[in-house]
Parts: structure tokens; sequence; C-alpha cells
């Protein structure tokens, strides 16, 4: 079902990623006709002002549900007021929420590490979709023995340009961790591409991120970061280990943007190509209230999409925990 390989320096041609659009977003999408007539959508890089698809404090004015397996995977019953006041508290406080998060306490101990061998996954969300849409995937996680973490962001949007939500709720929730991948589906890939450079490429070392988990995405796009942030850029780092994981029937992905950032990858990047697997199914949410239907028809069911992509992502963070030189180094003036 999965096609794995492992490229040092990457020439690839694969069908690929894009955030997913919404109704209250519609003109930021441009449309295009796929070769087979499926309109593909994709989110203009340049986001309209927050007042536009928000109140103006963390509240979208439109996300995707949880489904119902999604909200019995919680480690907590949280409903939609509790996730709203957490989207509000991370508005408040800028990214130094500590409590703005799920957390999945690894439930088993991983085959072949030792005691000092504690990893952890945070997993950033997709463009405006509910967090705890990723319960599914992050207790799929913690049952291989990881320690997982699911931020709240603002809006939905997992704009961690600075890496402060990450330092945040890394050492909030598992301050024992030694081995931490940072991932996210989507809008969340990129979030997690930008949170690795910040806390990686100025010589930071908290939290020890060793490995990037980027799903159904690309690390580099318009995030509206300040551009005294560094862009992520990995290409010749060989410390960092990066899982990339997408699904051969995934029409959300932009594949120009796909293949633009295979540069910025480092050097040990494995990619995993699920046969039969689209977007959404990343996540376990309601897609029914977006503006069309630019995702493709999955052949696969969701909870065989989620095996996969959890076994890749654990896999990648077991390699880069036993190849954990994490010395800083800066690739980019900081
Ligand atoms: C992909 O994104 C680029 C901008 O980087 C845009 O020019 C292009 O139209 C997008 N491709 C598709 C298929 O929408
Ligand atoms: C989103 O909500 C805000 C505040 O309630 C409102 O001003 C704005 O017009 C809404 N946007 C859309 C596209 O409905
Ligand atoms: C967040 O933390 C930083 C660094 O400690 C501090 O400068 C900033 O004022 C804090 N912001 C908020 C909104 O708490
Ligand atoms: C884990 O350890 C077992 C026994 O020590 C060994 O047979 C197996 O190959 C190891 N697996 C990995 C992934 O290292
Ligand atoms: C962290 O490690 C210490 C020492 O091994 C242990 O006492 C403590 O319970 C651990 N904390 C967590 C949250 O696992
Ligand atoms: C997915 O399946 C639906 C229902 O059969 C169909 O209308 C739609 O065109 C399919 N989408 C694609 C991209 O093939
Ligand atoms: C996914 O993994 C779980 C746990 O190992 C297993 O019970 C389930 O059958 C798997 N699902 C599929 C579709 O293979």
């Amino acid at each position: 079902m999965a096609s794995t390989t492992s490229l040092a320096r990457v020439t690839l041609t694969v069908l690929l990623v894009v955030i997913t659009p919404s109704a209250v977003l519609q003109p930021l999408y441009h449309h295009r006709h796929h070769h087979d007539g499926a309109p593909v959508g994709v989110v203009e890089a340049q986001p309209l002002p927050v007042s536009y698809y928000s109140n103006g404090k963390g509240e979208p004015n439109y996300t995707s549900s949880p489904l119902p397996e999604a909200l019995k995977a919680m480690p907590y019953a949280c409903d939609d007021d509790c996730v709203s006041k957490l989207r509000f508290k991370a508005w408040e406080m800028q990214g130094n929420c500590t409590t703005c998060a799920f957390a999945w306490p690894a439930t088993t101990v991983m085959a072949n590490t030792t005691t000092s061998d504690i990893m952890g996954i945070v997993l950033y969300n997709g463009a405006f979709v509910d967090p705890r849409s990723y319960s599914v995937l992050a207790s799929k996680l913690a049952s291989r023995g990881v320690n997982v973490i699911v931020p709240v962001f603002p809006n939905d949007l997992a704009t961690d340009c600075n890496g402060m939500t990450l330092e945040a709720v890394t050492n909030a929730f598992f301050p024992n961790v030694t081995a931490w991948m940072v991932a996210g589906h989507s809008y969340g890939g990129v979030g997690a591409g930008y949170a690795a450079a910040a806390t990686l490429l100025c010589g930071g070392t908290s939290p020890r991120v060793v490995a990037l988990g980027v799903i159904g995405s690309y690390i580099k796009d318009l995030l509206q970061c300040p551009e005294t942030i560094p862009v992520p850029n990995f290409e010749g780092d060989d410390h960092l280990h990066a899982a990339v994981i997408t699904g051969n029937r995934d029409l959300s992905m932009n594949l120009t943007n796909f293949v633009d950032n295979l540069n910025r990858l480092p050097v040990h990047t494995t990619f995993t190509s699920i046969i039969g697997g689209n977007h959404q199914q990343f996540g376990s949410y309601d897609p029914s209230g977006r503006s069309r239907d630019i995702d493709g028809n999955a052949t696969i069911s969701r909870d065989a999409q989620l095996n996969v992509t959890a076994d890749a992502l654990v896999r990648t963070l077991l390699h880069a925990t036993k190849n954990n030189d994490i010395s800083p180094r800066s690739l980019v003036d900081c």
C-alpha cells in the first residue's frame, strides 16, 4: 500500500499539496481544471486580512469539525466551547500559551529504545481544521510509544513563525522528551517547517528537534511571517531527518510548490507515497462545509491511511533519535 524511498538528493515527481480552502476564503483560491475536469483549488499565498475570516480574537468564521471518532480519541472531553476558549487564549497570549494544546502520553515503550530515548511529536493542524481532528492520528502515534502534542492555534491556522508555540507546549507538557519531531498536515506542514527553522537554524537547542514530518504538504510558503524570520531551508543539513508523506489521490496539494520545495529538505529525507490516500484522510474531519470538492477520492480507508502515516513518522523519528547529533548550526543569517 505504501512505497517508501530514501533519497539523499532530491529529484522527484509526485502529486502534491496545498492548503484546503473553505467557503469563507473562496476569493483566496484560484481555479484551474485538472486533466479530468475536476476543479483544483489552491490557496493564494497572501491571505486576506484576519478580519475577513475571523472575529479578530482567534475564532475563525469557518472550520472543519472533528468526526465522532476524533472526539472519542481525545484525551479528555473538550466540546466546541472548550476549543473556542483555547483559541481565544492562544490568540491572547501570542504564542506563549502553555495550556493551549492537547496531549497524549505514550501508551507503550517502543522496542529498541533505551530509557534515555524519550520521543515526542508535535502535530500542527491543517488550515481551518479543528485541531481535535488530529486526535486519531495522535492516539495511533501514542500507541507506538511516542508522546504527542496537538497545539490549538488562533483561527485554526498553525502559524508559528518564531517557534514560540513549539517551545511553550513542549516544555509544558513533556519536559522529559529528548527527541522531538515537529510535524504538520497541509498548512500545518508549512507551519512545522517555520517552527523547525526558527528552532534549529539560529543555533537554538530548545526543544531538541531532531525530525520534521511533512504530511500532504511542503515546508515553505508565505504564512505572513515577518521578514526577519528564517525561511525554512535545510538543504545540505545532515543532522535533521524528515518524513514526507503524500497520498497519490491528493488533489489539494499544489504540485508546483511541492516540487519547488524539494531542495529545501534535509539530506536524510524519506518519502512515503500512500497509494489510494487523499488529502483529508490525513485528518479526521468533516470536509463537507468546504466550498468545493477539491480533494481526490481515496481508495483506501482513513484507518489504513493513518496507520501508514503513523508508521512512517515514527520510523523517521526513531532513526533521527539514533543519530541525534543536533549540534547547533547556522545555515542562514539570524
Ligand atoms: C501553485 O502555487 C503557485 C504559487 O506558488 C501558483 O502560481 C500556481 O497557480 C499554483 N498551482 C495550482 C495548480 O493552482
Ligand atoms: C467573519 O466574521 C467577522 C466578525 O464576526 C465578520 O466581520 C466578517 O465579515 C466575517 N467574514 C465572512 C467572510 O463572513
Ligand atoms: C510572550 O513571551 C515573551 C518572551 O517571554 C514576552 O516578551 C511577551 O511579552 C509575551 N507575550 C505575551 C502576550 O504574553
Ligand atoms: C530491535 O531489536 C531486535 C532484537 O534485539 C532486533 O531483532 C530488531 O532488528 C531491532 N529492530 C530495529 C528496527 O532496530
Ligand atoms: C521526568 O523524568 C524524571 C526523572 O526520570 C521523572 O521523575 C519524572 O516523572 C518524569 N516526568 C515526566 C512528565 O515524565
Ligand atoms: C469523487 O467521487 C464523486 C462521487 O462519485 C464524484 O462525483 C467526483 O467527481 C469524484 N472526484 C474525483 C476527483 O474523481
Ligand atoms: C490499523 O492499525 C490498528 C492497530 O494496529 C489495527 O487494529 C487496524 O486493523 C489497522 N487498520 C487497517 C485498515 O489496517
